[in-house]
């Protein structure tokens, strides 16, 4: 088969959402239609309940490499869609973001009581950077939730992003009914059930039949009205504008109760986005080129401590992968073969041969890859747009067993090249500091040093803002900050200049008096030269 029928058959996609909004429910609904599996609970919850760090390695071990659920790649209508799971818990958030580079489109789920949460708009915001088309899945239907028409208006207002009702509920809790499909005039009647997947689905020729009034009554007419407005006043569904990022369906339902999440597949597989061009360091690569290439973009490490290996999880971009061909490791300028890559498929892994465009597989890794790295077959070109945000705590490293040194240095530069957490050094002294978006990272970085390579360490207050990194048009500009903000400043692991600043006046004053500096929240992970978004 050549490559592009290959990759006319992929859709590649995460489902994102605030914790508890439903994400890990949706999923496995979409396996059950799918097929991948047969009974409703056999995908695992990632999230904590209790935030310990105890809590999240017993869960990560359970959920263990070889049922790894980073990748979940099942069929449906005879598209490989390929599932990328996202952690559960805030406070990996930085994964999420990282995830989001290697896919081509996104679910986000909303609950319906809850409306748009903090972490909803941040996850919004990583895809407007790089303009992912977005279904929305207002969930949690079957519970006494806010009225529909205020949630559209508040997922236009806040994750800024034009919406467009594919479907709309008639009524909502105790009194949901079902919901009405926009665009055929058929109504998907609500029965709560929990394991079945058919529905009961009846045609009415328009909202305006006798028969449906008949039924509903007020609810009906309420529909109607409703129906109407939204006719009024949201634009049409525009498939371009959906795959430019401009304006978002919207499904309602309730994925535990196996409701309008049919719908929500259907309309998945036939306007989702196949695998797109990426951008490189040095130009855009499409994805029907014969040549492979492909990314990191995450590291999945062992937690057994008798195997050190981790898995780097890649996202084939172009041409075909194959198995125990020497591709091309562009930032170690090696070349290298890989006998057993993975995929995974629901619950099981297993080695394959080739890989195409959409794909992701899991390549062992003896410690050879960072976050961002690129294979190809030979050209030199780094693949961009992987987004290092700078984190929101900091704490000062304390080596408190100081025969460990070296095991300790060792230890700090794999978790860090797993992405776990960002790793700054001092420019003037050698004051490490660990920066985290979550405090239960500091917890599960103690738990690994010391379980997985012997060092003991106490993370040690800072007092700090925020950090920014740092860049110049002229190297000479960088002496001014040095000579007034010398000792908060460090270097990240590529050797970027990073202001970790203990203030907001501070950070003003430093901005103010170096107005030659730019001052960034966020870069470009591999090589940290290209800029995503400027601060403010
Ligand atoms: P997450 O992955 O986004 O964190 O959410 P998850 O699917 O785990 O769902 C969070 C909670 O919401 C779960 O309840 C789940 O059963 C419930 N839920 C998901 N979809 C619906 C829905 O359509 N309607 C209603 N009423 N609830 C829904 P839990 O009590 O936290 O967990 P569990 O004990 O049920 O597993």
């Amino acid at each position: 088969m050549s490559i592009l029928s290959e990759i006319q058959k992929r859709k590649t996609f995460a489902i994102i959402s605030h914790p508890d909004a439903g994400k890990t429910t949706l999923t496995e609904k979409l396996l059950l239609y799918s097929g991948a599996i047969q009974i409703a609970g056999a995908v695992k919850s990632n999230k904590i309940k209790k935030t310990a760090a105890s809590d999240f390695l017993e869960i990560e071990k359970q959920r263990g490499i070889s049922v790894a659920t980073s990748v979940l790649t099942f069929q449906y209508n005879d598209i490989n869609i390929n599932l990328l799971d996202t952690p559960g818990h805030k406070d990996f958030a930085e994964d999420t973001y990282r995830t989001l580079t290697a896919v081509d489109s996104v679910i986000l789920v909303i609950d319906s009581v809850k409306g748009v949460e903090e972490q909803t708009e941040k996850l919004m915001n990583v895809c407007r950077m790089r303009n992912t088309p977005v279904i929305i899945f207002i969930n949690k239907m079957d519970r006494e939730g806010r009225y529909p028409i205020e949630l559209l208006d508040e997922l236009e207002e806040k994750l800024d992003i034009r919406v467009r009702p594919l479907s709309y509920p008639l009524g909502m809790g105790k009194s949901f009914r079902g919901v009405f499909n926009i665009y055929n005039n058929t109504f998907n009647f609500f029965q709560s059930n929990k394991t079945r997947v058919e529905e009961d689905v009846e045609v009415f020729t328009s909202l305006y039949d006798e028969n449906l009034i008949e039924r509903f009554g007020d609810s009906a007419k309420k529909l109607r009205d409703d129906i109407e407005l939204i006719d009024g006043v949201y634009d049409h569904f525009d498939k371009d504008k959906y795959l430019n990022g401009e304006q978002a369906p919207v499904f309602f339902g309730s994925a535990l109760n196996n409701f309008g999440v049919k719908e929500l597949l259907d309309t998945f597989v036939s306007i989702a986005p196949m695998p797109k061009p990426r951008e490189t360091t040095s130009r855009m690569v499409e994805p029907t080129e014969e040549t492979f290439s492909g990314f990191v973009f995450k590291i999945h490490a062992n937690l057994d401590p008798k195997h050190r290996d981790r898995i780097a999880f890649l996202r084939v971009c172009s041409g075909k992968f194959e198995r125990n061909k020497f591709f091309h490791h562009v930032r170690l300028d090696r070349d290298l073969k890989f006998t057993s890559p993975a995929t995974f498929m629901a619950q099981t892994k297993s080695v394959i041969d080739d890989a195409y465009p959409g794909d992701v597989i899991g390549l062992y890794d003896s410690g050879v890859f960072k976050i961002g790295d690129t294979l190809t077959e030979g050209e030199v070109m780094m693949y961009k747009g992987i987004p290092q945000f700078s984190p929101e705590l900091f704490r000062l490293v304390r080596n408190t067993d100081p025969m460990k040194s070296k095991q300790l240095e060792k230890g700090l530069q794999n978790l860090t090249d797993e992405g776990l957490a960002q790793l700054f050094v001092q420019d003037m002294g050698n004051r490490k500091v660990v920066g985290v978006v979550g405090e239960l990272q500091f917890d599960v970085i103690k738990y690994r040093l010391l379980h997985e390579f012997g060092a003991s360490v106490d993370f040690v207050h800072l007092q700090s803002y925020k950090a920014c990194w740092i860049k110049y048009d002229k190297v000479e500009d960088i002496d001014e900050l040095q000579r007034i903000r010398g000792n908060n400043l460090f270097k990240d692991k590529h050797n970027n200049l990073v202001y970790i600043a203990d203030s907001s006046y501070a950070l003003n004053i430093a901005k103010e008096k170096n107005p030659k500096a730019h001052f960034l929240f966020s870069i470009e992970h591999n090589t940290g030269t290209a800029e995503l978004e400027n601060s403010k």
